[in-house]
């Protein structure tokens, strides 16, 4: 197995590793670069959705994927509810997944949470031609970027995270548009927390959308989130995934954030992702 670090502040690519077939000396060194470099690519992988699942699994319990508001009894419905399907492809009239072939804005997954995953996985079944491309952007520089002052601020505030909308900005099954953030369901979190295991503070934004600093007014709120995100994604805190077919990619969303590039809707895109709960 060989680990090879990228020339930006996050990413590694690990080469000559079958993710079905690892023992425990290389999931510890796997489990260390994901932590150092907040994303891990893996090339030329084979796993079905059960093996993509186990791998999964040796990080932490999975959490469902994201399905808005839904019941129990539909829940069983779904096949695998911990392995889905990210895809504009449509058969027989239906979708075979979420997020369709626009651009996914930047954002942590499931922030809107108490517990947010630590992990997403995504695997590559199929790539489109052109675009599609999954850009990441470090959180931990982002924070040491902001002026002295800016970050002393963000150090005492909090940020509701918006719940009703996915990273393409649609509705989730369930909720419906406010008319202000200020009325946005979704959890409060700090807006600088520190992570778990290595001790590092970073920035904790979420997403734009519906965000709100309760501890301010709607418009102090939108100019400070505004002037805060001036710092995200700045040269060298960013790495961009150029998908191909086999590539599997974690990341950690107490670490980075994420968005997706648009891609042509007649080119057929399909991604099998986990995400995993937090265990500290
Ligand atoms: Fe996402």
């Amino acid at each position: 197995m060989r680990i090879r670090r990228t020339d930006t502040s996050i990413g590694a690519t690990i080469d000559d590793v079958d993710l079905a077939e690892l023992d425990s000396a290389a999931f510890r060194d796997i489990y260390r670069a994901w932590l150092e470099a907040s994303v891990l690519r893996f090339r030329d992988q084979v796993l079905t959705k059960e093996e993509l699942q186990a791998f999964s699994e040796r990080f932490g319990p999975l959490e469902y994927a994201p399905m808005g508001k839904i019941t129990d009894e539909q829940r069983a419905n779904v096949p695998n509810p911990f392995v889905t399907n990210i895809s504009n492809i449509i058969e027989d009239g239906r979708p075979l997944g979420g997020l369709g072939s626009g651009e996914a804005n930047w954002h942590t997954d499931m922030s809107y949470i108490e517990r947010p995953p630590t992990a997403s996985i995504l695997m590559a079944i199929e790539v489109p031609e052109v675009g599609g491309d999954t850009e990441y952007c470090d959180m931990h520089a982002a924070l040491e970027s902001l002026p002295a002052e800016l970050s002393d601020h963000a150090r005492t505030l909090s940020i509701k995270h918006d719940a009703a909308h996915d990273s393409v900005g649609a509705l989730r099954r369930g909720f419906e548009h406010s008319a202000s953030p200020m009325d946005a369901p979704g959890c409060v979190h700090a807006m600088v927390r520190r992570h778990e295991e290595s001790g590092r503070d970073a920035l904790y934004l979420g997403r734009r959308q519906d965000a709100y600093i309760p501890e301010l007014g709607l418009d102090e709120s939108e100019a400070l989130l505004d002037k805060i995100w001036g710092y995200v994604a700045l040269d060298g805190h960013r790495w961009v995934q150029q998908w191909r077919k086999g590539d599997v990619v974690m990341w950690d969303n107490r670490s980075v954030m994420h968005r997706r590039m648009s891609f042509p809707a007649s080119n057929r895109r399909l991604m099998h992702r986990t995400q995993v709960r937090p265990v500290v």
